[in-house]
């Protein structure tokens, strides 16, 4: 197995830089935003991220299981659900990729039964070739085609998350 680069660091940090100014500027200077982290993949995104938004940014931690499984609903178990309050708070999910759309449909759900004054969505990846449900996503870091990519906190059997770039995977079993 062999993994090619695909984004490089250099990429990565001029999006980045891009999304949080876009952020910030779209919530106003003076909105405390509240970026959630879904873990475990998005936290290499979520460290770069909040540094790039100016002004009040406060963080919250998620953890999710997604499975993918036979159903074509698919099924998505919070772990480790968040542990502040989000209502009447200017909310962003960070997330490292959207694929199906499952995972990202399903918390969008919840969260929005707890009546955040706003509810936004930043992905630093998304393949819309593989969307099983429209979700929307505000802000997109890189779209993708249908390739298996790890790195920069994404993984393939845990493994990988370290990489400083996002990679694609050759020769997966
Ligand atoms: P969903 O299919 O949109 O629900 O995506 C669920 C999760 O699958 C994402 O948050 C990722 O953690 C994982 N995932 C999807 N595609 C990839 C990939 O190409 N590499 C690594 N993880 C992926």
């Amino acid at each position: 197995m062999t993994i090619t680069e695909f984004i490089s660091q250099r990429e990565l940090a001029a999006r980045i830089a891009a999304m949080g100014a876009e952020i910030r500027r779209d919530a106003g200077s003076d909105t405390p935003i509240h970026l959630v982290c879904v873990l475990k993949g998005a936290f290499m995104f979520l460290a770069d991220l909040i540094r790039e938004i100016g002004g009040d940014v406060t963080c919250d931690f998620i953890v999710v299981r997604s499975y993918a499984g036979t159903s074509t609903t698919g099924q998505v178990q919070m772990i480790k659900d968040l542990g502040h309050p989000i209502d009447d708070r200017y909310v962003v999910i960070v997330e490292d990729i959207v694929d199906t759309g499952l995972t990202l449909a399903h918390l969008q759900e919840v969260f929005h039964t707890r009546r955040p004054s706003h509810l936004k969505t930043v992905c630093l990846l998304s393949k819309p070739s593989r969307r099983k449900v429209e979700v929307p996503v505000d802000y997109v870091g890189f779209t993708i085609e249908n390739k298996f990519v790890v790195g920069y906190g994404l993984d393939y059997g845990e493994q990988f998350r370290n990489l400083p770039y996002i990679g694609v995977v050759e020769g997966m079993a």
